[in-house]
């Protein structure tokens, strides 16, 4: 059985090979938090990876670290508050800049910056450059974890994402408080390798029709209760998000209590496994890849009531399930020719062998099988990790990343199969 270990980061200290940074235009948005001190070695990162670096600095920032030192490492002038239009042609530097930029860098995203891009204010340099551009956007949060865990924070966080804004980070550490706790910024070579990531997805999926299941079905038991599962639905939008961003027609059917939005795909909302079938079935002729990232409920009420239950008429409660189809059975069943098929499996023991029996079960051509127990759960939260499968006995490790990255990886391994010869029937 081979195994190979393919990490996000560096290898022997260099990034990888035939990076997708080379050439491309980066515009770093520095705000003010102490992990601006990280800067100064991410635009040397970036530029070793032959990216062209420029740099738009918040007021804040410049108390952290100097304009001039990032302007000798970016080799261009930096913008800030204080130097006005001065260097723009225009005498308008956020246009200058926002058409210059290929992708937009925020390195720390602040909760202050983060709160004012949600609001589309331009009140300096970075927020109106970001305002005025419509290039891929990267934000490296960094701030005390009371702050990240504000529901404000994320309540603006959801709404950048929801305009296909993509994070890196936090992670949990020690923190300028001295405190740990999550808000940590990302390290600088996780930074590049989202850059690369963001900039450097072909266009390897364009035109093909690609299906995405996500969340976790809610079964009802009358009309306002329902069974479930604590699936958030992040990785399948992640997964959702990678495969427009490589230019394929997405169609995400999402069962996630609350759905992102999905811009430039489609976006499904249901609630039961029986719902998603029914979404599944009648998008299946058109489809090449399934992606069934969703927890499906097992079970659902033979009967659901249809009157709220009230506590007073039932001293105990005893609920008749009955199950729900297998959803990735019955396509699988149904597979057009040419249909490729991702399945997952979330297990809290033996994660690989259950994984293997679940790629055998439900005869799928890779399967991603993640822990969801312990310290690294990728139930819920922003982080995964996870191995995929092959019929063939072939592992691969994707390790504690992102869920953004995780899924970048799972659809760069699933356009393989589309390219490799057989119809994918040899897996079932
Ligand atoms: N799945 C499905 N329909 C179901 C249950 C699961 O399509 N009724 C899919 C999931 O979307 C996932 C894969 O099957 O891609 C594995 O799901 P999982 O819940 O891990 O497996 P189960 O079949 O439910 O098996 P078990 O209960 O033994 O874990």
């Amino acid at each position: 059985m081979g195994t190979s270990h393919e990490g996000f980061g560096c290898h022997n200290g260099r990034m990888m090979e035939g990076s997708g940074l080379a050439g491309r235009r980066v515009l770093l948005h520095v705000c003010g938090g102490i992990a601006a001190v990280k800067v100064p070695s991410l635009i040397t990162a970036l530029r070793q990876e032959g990216a062209e670096v420029r740099v738009a600095m918040t007021a804040a920032a410049t108390s952290f670290i100097s304009p001039l030192a990032l302007q000798a490492l970016s080799g261009h002038p930096v913008a800030h508050p204080g130097r006005g239009g001065a260097g723009s042609e225009s005498g308008m530097p956020h246009v200058d800049l926002a058409q210059w930029a290929e992708a937009h860098l925020v390195v720390p995203a602040t909760a202050s910056t983060i709160a004012r891009l949600a609001c589309g204010l331009a009140d300096d340099i970075v927020s109106a450059t970001l305002l005025a551009s419509r290039d891929p956007l990267l934000l490296a949060p960094a701030m005390e974890t009371g702050m990240w865990e504000s529901p404000a924070t994320q309540a603006n966080l959801q709404t950048l994402r929801g305009r296909g804004a993509h994070l890196v980070g936090p992670a949990s550490g020690r923190l300028a408080s001295g405190h740990v706790g999550m808000g940590r910024m990302a390290e600088p070579g996780e930074i590049v390798e989202a850059a690369r990531l963001l900039l450097e997805p072909g266009r390897e999926l364009q035109g093909v029709v690609v299906l995405v299941t996500a969340g976790g079905t809610r079964e009802p038991i009358d009309p306002v209760r329902y069974l479930g599962n604590r699936s958030s639905g992040r990785m399948g939008t992640e997964l959702a998000r990678a495969a427009l961003r490589r230019g394929a027609e997405v169609h995400l059917v999402t069962a996630a209590a609350l759905p992102e939005q999905l811009p430039g795909g489609e976006l499904v909302p249901v609630e039961t496994a029986s719902q998603m079938l029914d979404a599944c079935l009648e998008r299946l002729p058109r489809t090449r890849l399934l992606v069934m990232a969703a927890a499906v409920a097992d079970y659902r009420l033979a009967k659901p009531f249809e009157q709220k239950l009230h506590r007073a008429e039932h001293e105990a409660l005893d609920l008749h399930l009955e199950p729900n189809p297998d959803l990735l059975q019955e396509l699988v069943a149904r597979r057009p020719e040419g249909l490729r098929v991702v399945g997952f499996a979330a297990e809290t023991e033996d994660v690989r062998s259950r994984g293997r029996d679940k790629l055998r079960r439900k005869g799928c051509d890779l399967l991603v099988a993640n822990p969801v127990a312990g310290p690294r759960s990728a139930m819920g939260g922003d982080w995964s990790e996870a191995v995929v499968l092959y019929p063939d006995g072939r592992e691969v490790e994707l390790p504690w990343s992102p869920k953004s990255l995780i899924a970048g990886r799972i659809l760069d391994l699933a356009a393989e199969l589309l390219s490799s010869p057989g119809d994918g029937s040899e897996a079932s």
